[in-house]
This record gives structure tokens, sequence and C-alpha cells, in this order.
């Protein structure tokens, strides 16, 4: 890990944020622009930006980001954990913590859907295999086929970060509705999303949008921008970092 503000306490240092990866995508990003305009475009607008950008390049919707976003000038790795919700949550969990954020249920299924796209640490989904500790049982809204698959991915006490599973083995780098198709198969990777299928509200939205790539297509775009105006710092509070990993 390159960052350490302060104390190995920063919001990157998280437990739920230590997989996350393509920083130096958010660096190279920013040391261009600071070339071009100095002090101008904040390490927030670049991640909304470079959100956009990869559900374009892989092939779901193009949608505008309003702009404007500046830095905190505070990072805290306990804000992270209090704030993102965990891989076992259920159907009420990821419902609270969402509207804790002011995002409906519906949002919330809307999102998941970006699971269509990247990867995962065996850790994110081990305990609902039966390897990992000896009473374990093959949690039983997972696929058996699909669970064994996983096993020999993920041998067990597997702790290596180099070993990761697509999200969606199907199309695992394009963006559209195999998530939901997934889903509906027993197929979702985590508790969070096989979840969804657990209550009738967002059961039907997963089988709606299975079927109707653009509905989720539209909705999809229309979450983020409301995903992305959460908490957002504009005027004079916070800054415009010169560095993305550090405040100035
Ligand atoms: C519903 C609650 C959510 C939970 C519990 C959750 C949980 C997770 C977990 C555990 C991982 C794998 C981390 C790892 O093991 O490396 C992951 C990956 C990912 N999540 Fe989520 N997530 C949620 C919502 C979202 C939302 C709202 C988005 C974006 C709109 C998103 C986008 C992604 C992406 C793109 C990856 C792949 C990252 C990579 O390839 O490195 N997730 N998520």
């Amino acid at each position: 890990m390159l960052v350490s503000y302060p104390w190995n306490q920063a919001e990157m240092d998280a437990i739920p944020n230590q997989s996350l990866r393509g920083f130096e995508i958010i660096w190279f990003a920013k040391w261009q622009l600071e070339q071009v305009c100095q002090g101008i475009v904040s390490c927030a607008d670049i991640i909304a930006f470079a959100a956009r950008d990869s559900v374009s390049l892989t092939g779901g919707i193009t949608y505008d980001v309003p702009s404007g976003r500046r830095d905190g000038t505070i990072s805290r790795a306990s804000e992270a954990l209090a704030n993102l919700p965990p891989p076992f949550a259920d159907v009420n969990t990821l419902t609270q913590m969402f509207a804790n954020k002011g995002l409906s249920q519906d949002d919330m299924v809307t999102l998941s859907g970006a699971h269509t796209i990247g990867q995962s640490h065996c850790s994110s989904f081990s305990s609902r295999l039966n390897n990992f500790s000896p009473n374990s049982s093959i949690d039983p809204t997972l696929d058996s086929t699909l669970a064994s698959e996983l096993t020999q991915q993920c041998p067990q006490h597997n702790t290596d970060p180099k070993t990761v599973v697509p999200m969606d083995p199907v199309t695992p780098n394009t963006f559209d509705v195999n998530y939901y198709k997934n889903i509906l198969a027993n197929k979702g990777l985590f508790t969070s999303d096989q979840t969804l299928m657990s209550i009738n509200a967002t059961s039907a939205l997963v089988t709606k949008y299975a079927q109707d790539s653009a509905t989720f297509m539209s909705n999809f775009a229309a979450a983020m921008v409301k995903m992305g105006n959460i908490d957002v710092l504009t005027g004079t509070n916070g800054e415009i970092r010169t560095w993305c990993h550090v405040t100035n």
C-alpha cells in the first residue's frame, strides 16, 4: 500500500478498501490535468469521470457527470468501515445502508448491477463455500456447480491477494445485464447479490432488468449521478488536491 495518511488510518487503508485497484489510472489522469490546468480539477471529479468511462468503455451507457466537486481535507478509515455495506449483508441491511445515504431500494438494486464487471478476492465470498471451516456448508442459495468451481479457484484458507475471480464469469469485461441473469440462476457471487432474490420488491426489479437492458442502463446512469451527488464539497469547502493520495 503506497498510502499512509495519517498513521495508516486513511480511507484507503480501511479493510474494505484494501482490495481496491487502479489508483495509478487516477493519479496519471490527475498528473496530465495538472500540466494543462493546475489546481482546477479535483480528484473526486476524476474518480466520477473514471467510473463513467469504465461503464462506457465496457459497452454500457454513456452518461453526463456533473463536475465541480472538491476534495476532502480529512480521510478516515473508520468512515469507510461504517458506511460501506459488507458482502455478507442481507437485503434489509443493504436497504438501510443505502437509505442512510438518501438512496432508494431501487437505486440499491440498480447500482448493484455494477457487479457485472470486475473481480473479487476469495475472502469476499468464502463464507458461502464449505472448505473454509470444518463445520461450514455450501450456502443453499448458491448454485452447486458454481460453488464447486469457486471452491477450486479458492483453495482452503487462500488469502493470496493475487487470487481473484470474475464477479460475472459469463461476460466478465462487458457492462451488460448478465449480473441479473446470474442472480436469477442462483449465481450471484456475494450474499449481498443473491439476497436481492429474497423479497418480492427487489426480486421483481432483478427479473425486469434481466430482460430489459435499456431500462437498466438509463436507471443505472441516473443512479450513478444521484450517488455522485452525495455529500459533495463545493465552494470554499475542501480543496483541490495536488496529489490525489494526500491532502495538500
Ligand atoms: C450493494 C452493496 C455492495 C457490496 C456489499 C459490494 C461489495 C463488493 C465486494 C466485496 C467486492 C470485491 C472486493 C474484492 O474482494 O476485491 C466488490 C467489487 C466491486 N464492486 Fe461492489 N459492492 C456493492 C455495491 C457496489 C456499487 C454501488 C458499485 C458501483 C456502482 C460497485 C462496484 C464494484 C466493482 C466495479 C467491483 C470490482 C472491483 C475490481 O475489479 O477490483 N459495488 N464489491
